[in-house]
């Protein structure tokens, strides 16, 4: 897809449509909506009188031939309310004009920023809605689409701002957005073809490219530095594990510093293990390597925005497999922080392979970490697929996350992590154990299990298994893989320095 900017006024523009966006209100035809109006000779008003044009939140109205404009057709999408509009519904208003565009073999569109958004923010937040939504989960189809793909997008509407910030932020936006589909497209892979050792090559193959270090553990240095926890899921495979290791070192590293580290779980698939999951959508355990793949796509995009801070991704990857070789319920096994670990449940790995993570994160001198994780079924009771779990020991961290989370349109929820959750891990034979007898709040005592190997180094914990795939498509989405957590770190990272 090719990716412009166009400085003519919009009734000049020359496209197959020409994409803008309406607010549910009396006046909805202002602004940039009124100079179009003016052109169309009040077409557009008399469609609002009418109520064919409404403005309610994702109806579209599309105008061929458009009496006054250069283009081929107009297309409003609704924005909804003026005042519950953000940077999450101007880029679902994007995807959706694109995806629904597309779907009409529709191959060039040219999107007008409105009055409000006609800044870097607003340029940065419509080139990721358009470049996320042309995303597709069809990779091994081997008979072509019906639709074709769109070919050329150009955004449009700079008057009024400052000089060079929509191209600025239509660059920030195509980097984030691209980095984002980068980690989709490892976490639709299905886990015969992206085993571990495939990953940490795909990992190697980036960094490479991106001018990013890059030091892929394998089992042998694995073991050498005694990651017990990471290898006790790994025993069970026949598939070595790796622990992936990306580093971005800003060109003007300041002594004393802070070193954000970005431990991510990669397990490439999700059996349960002995203690296994039932038969039925258990596929979807492909995705159990989400949190892996968002910080690469994190690194990816770090290596070409340039952050002034230096950034390790740490990301352990393995199978959970129920083999011969594989660890039992009651098996002691020891983290390489030296904590002994009572796995009472065999699939409640994800946790295990993090506390590795973690520590080795902080031995290469990480100041500041973030993990991310499909880490638990009960992120899903509690927030569905709407937000992402937050979870910390340090609240002010967490509100520098959350405030990213904000500016990146996507939705994160601050959960809580009380010193009660510790004493549900507490274990009779070993230090801690990896789940509890008792039901509920299986979210924080999965996040308080993690908190044991950060030893108070600011930490929050982002629990993705809600919001790393998506069951159904949406208007502005396939269905599949989101890339959640790739533009709120990104943002992180871009604010440390
Ligand atoms: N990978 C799963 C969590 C998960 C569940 C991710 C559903 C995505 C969708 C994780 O390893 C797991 O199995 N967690 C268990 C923990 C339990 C045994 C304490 C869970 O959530 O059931
Ligand atoms: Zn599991
Ligand atoms: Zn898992």
């Amino acid at each position: 897809m090719q990716f412009s900017f166009d400085s003519l006024p919009a009734t000049q523009i020359e496209t197959q449509v020409l994409v803008s966006y309406v607010f549910e209100k009396d006046n909805r035809i202002e602004g940039a909506l009124a100079a179009l109006d003016q052109a169309m000779g009040g077409r557009l008003k008399r469609m609002a009188e009418s109520g064919e044009l409404t403005g309610k939140l994702l109806e579209t109205t599309l105008v061929h031939n458009p009496p006054g404009l250069s283009a081929e057709r107009l297309l409003l999408v609704g924005a909804g309310k003026p005042e519950k509009f953000d940077g999450i519904f101007l880029r679902r208003v994007a995807g959706l004009a694109l995806r629904s565009m597309r779907s009409k073999s529709i191959t060039r569109m040219t999107f007008l920023l409105r009055e409000g958004e006609r800044n870097a923010a607003g340029a940065q937040a419509v080139s990721e809605g358009l470049l996320l939504s042309s995303f597709d989960s069809d990779f091994y189809k081997t008979e072509k689409k019906n639709s074709k793909a769109m070919e050329r997008v150009a955004l449009a509407g700079a008057e009024g701002a400052a000089p060079g910030a929509i191209e600025k932020g239509m660059e920030r936006g195509r980097i984030i957005a691209e980095a984002q589909n980068f980690s989709r497209t490892l976490v639709n892979e299905p886990s015969n073809i992206l085993t571990p050792r495939v990953l940490a090559e795909r990992a190697e193959a980036m960094a490479r490219e991106c001018g990013l270090g890059v030091d892929i553990l394998d089992e042998r240095r694995i073991a050498e530095l005694k990651m017990g926890a990471l290898l006790s899921v790994a025993q069970g495979s026949i598939e070595p594990p790796r622990m992936i290791v990306i580093t971005y070192t800003p060109a003007q590293a300041k002594a004393g510093a802070p070193v954000l580290g970005l431990v991510g779980k990669a397990v490439t698939f999700d059996t349960g293990g002995i203690s296994i999951k039932p038969s039925e959508g258990m596929d979807k355990m492909k995705y159990d390597m989400a949190g892996g793949a968002a910080m690469l796509g994190v690194m990816r995009a770090l290596s070409m925005l340039k952050p002034a801070v230096k950034v390790i991704a740490v990301v352990p990857a393995t199978e959970n497999m129920p083999g011969g070789k594989a660890q039992k319920p009651g098996d002691v096994q020891f983290a390489m922080s030296g904590k002994s670990i009572e796995v009472l449940n065999t699939d409640a790995e994800g946790r295990l392979v993090l506390a590795d993570g973690v520590t080795y994160a902080k031995k290469l001198g990480c100041t500041h970490l973030v993990d991310a994780a499909t880490l638990t079924g009960a992120i899903t009771v509690a927030l569905s697929n709407v937000s992402a779990g937050a979870f910390t020991n340090n609240q002010e961290f967490e509100d520098r996350v959350l405030a990213s989370a904000r500016r990146a349109g996507e939705k994160l929820w601050p959960m809580p992590l009380d010193d009660e959750y510790r004493e549900m891990i507490k274990s009779t034979i070993a230090d801690i154990q990896n789940i509890t007898s008792g039901r509920g709040g299986g979210a924080s005592i999965g996040a308080a299990f993690i908190r044991e190997f950060t030893d108070d180094t600011p930490w929050v914990h982002l629990d993705i298994a809600g919001t790393a795939w998506l069951d159904d498509q949406k208007p502005w989405a396939a269905k599949g893989p989101t890339g959640f957590a790739v533009r709120t770190l990104v943002d992180l990272a871009m604010n440390m320095g």
